[in-house]
């Protein structure tokens, strides 16, 4: 066992993603290094509480760490995020490794935390407390630049829509101050990255909180987007109450502005959405859809939606699926309605039969594969820019290499370059040439730039 290293497990969304990446690079900082699972002297789950029973999840995986390390008292075992936020000290008790509990706010505080549990064998350490605004997490410079990086705005959310476990596990909406998210920003820019994603529970709501200094999320992307050295900007993830006309205008006026926007409906029904509290109806949403394309013709939406809300009935559910047709959604996550205890909608009644749900699930998944696949067929011929990411494990043909990248539109698309040279974060202009059902293949059009 290597006396600094750790191993970091990570389930859930991209601000957990982002959420491990800091960690890890904090941990470099540090001195320590990265190790399997194994091996390591520390391993951190960060955890997420988004699908059902997540805290078996985390049981499993305790479990499986315990097993794998021989339950080792020298290893150090911290559980970290959502569930650790929800469930706090019982973990403590579930396995004696268990020495770090580090809950959404908690995890600035976790990379100092693991150094000095290292470093006190006895010393059990709890980081669950909501702060009240946005707590700036150390810097990190340095190592290996990505083509895309991701940048945290704010935390947490205010919207308690029934269904949704977010603000009591990420606490209320915290806004990142405008100055340290540009820092961060031009780091990353100065690093080699070429594109940027705001990420935060409800960013299109960024300023519109006590944390922060109120500057407005429209005038926060205008900035980023004229930072030296940008190619692309991307957010996640927007609700759409708060979808204003200026946001939506950035979208014709902004250039580094990708054309996609994921934009969650969760329902097409009118009666399902009150009840979810989502504050907009099917009209709003579709007038939304309406002003995007008027602002930037080739717009294209993501989605997620929820099936089986309770008391949702057939037509209800044919609603959704309406909706489907008319955004023409290019993907979209679907799930089927689970209760999480603590939020509201645990307690209604009319709770939907789960082969109900399960047989939704599928009729709307047949729906999107149709909806995606028409338009990945569609953009066969069309010429396009790829940033290229990395390898793709597609067989190479002579003198080529296959790599992988990510349209405007966030579609994956494989194109063979030239072999030998490594040509991760540059521009690729491509011909489209073949669709299959969720990648898309190409033909180098022009200069690698
Ligand atoms: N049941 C099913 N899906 C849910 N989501 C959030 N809470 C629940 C729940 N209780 C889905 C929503 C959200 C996505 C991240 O997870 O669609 O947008
Ligand atoms: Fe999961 Fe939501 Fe927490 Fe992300 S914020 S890790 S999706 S529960």
């Amino acid at each position: 066992m290597i006396e600094k290293s750790f191993h970091i497990i990570t389930f859930g969304c991209q601000m957990n993603a982002n959420d491990s990446h800091w960690l890890a690079r904090r941990l470099v900082a540090r001195g320590f290094v990265e190790a399997p699972l194994e091996t390591a002297r520390a391993v951190l789950l960060n955890t997420c509480s988004v699908r059902e029973k997540p805290e078996h999840k985390v049981a499993a995986t305790l479990e499986r760490v315990r097993s794998l390390t021989g339950g080792n008292p020298d290893v150090l075992v911290g559980v970290l995020g959502c569930v650790a936020q929800q469930y706090g000290s019982t973990f403590f008790t579930a396995q004696s490794q268990v020495r770090l509990i580090a809950g959404s706010d908690g995890i600035s505080g976790a990379p100092e935390a693991v150094e000095r549990l290292l470093a006190e064998p006895g010393l059990r350490l709890s980081l669950l407390d909501f702060t009240s605004r946005y707590i700036e997490r150390e810097p990190v410079h340095g190592g290996a630049s990505a083509p895309v990086a991701y940048v945290n705005i704010m935390q947490g959310c205010d919207n308690f829509c029934a269904y949704c476990i977010v603000p009591f596990t990420r606490g209320r909406q915290k806004s990142r101050c405008a100055a340290p998210i540009l820092d961060e920003c031009r780091a990353r820019l100065d690093e080699g990255t070429r594109e940027l994603v705001l990420l935060g529970q409800n960013v299109n709501a960024f300023g519109r909180d006590k944390s922060g200094d109120g500057t407005p999320f429209a005038a926060l992307l205008a900035r980023v987007a004229a930072l030296p050295g940008i190619k692309r900007l991307r957010y996640l993830t927007s609700h759409p109450k708060d979808m204003r006309p200026e946001d939506v205008a950035a979208f014709a006026v902004l250039t580094p502005l990708c054309p996609h926007l994921h934009l969650p409906l969760q329902s097409g029904s009118d009666t399902i959405l009150a009840r979810m509290g989502r504050k907009y109806n099917s009209r709003d949403f579709l007038n939304i859809v309406a002003s995007l394309h008027a602002a930037r013709p080739d717009m294209t939406l993501s989605t997620d939606i929820i099936v089986g809300f309770p008391g949702e009935n057939e037509d209800d559910f044919q609603a959704t699926l309406a909706m489907m047709d008319a955004c023409n959604f290019i993907s979209s996550f679907s799930f089927c309605y689970s209760d999480r205890p603590g939020a509201r909608a645990a307690l209604f009644p009319n709770k939907t039969a789960p082969e109900i749900k399960r047989d939704r699930l599928l009729r709307l998944q047949a729906m999107q594969e149709n909806l995606s696949r028409r338009w990945l067929q569609g953009r066969i011929g069309e010429e396009t820019c790829l940033l290229v990411e990395g390898k793709s494990r597609r067989q190479t043909v002579s003198g080529q290499t296959s790599w992988q990248g990510r349209d405007p539109y966030g579609a994956l698309v494989h194109v063979a370059l030239p072999a030998g040279a490594d040509h991760t974060g540059r521009m690729a202009p491509v011909r489209i040439t073949e669709a299959k059902n969720r990648t898309l293949t190409g033909r180098l059009a022009g200069d690698l730039w």
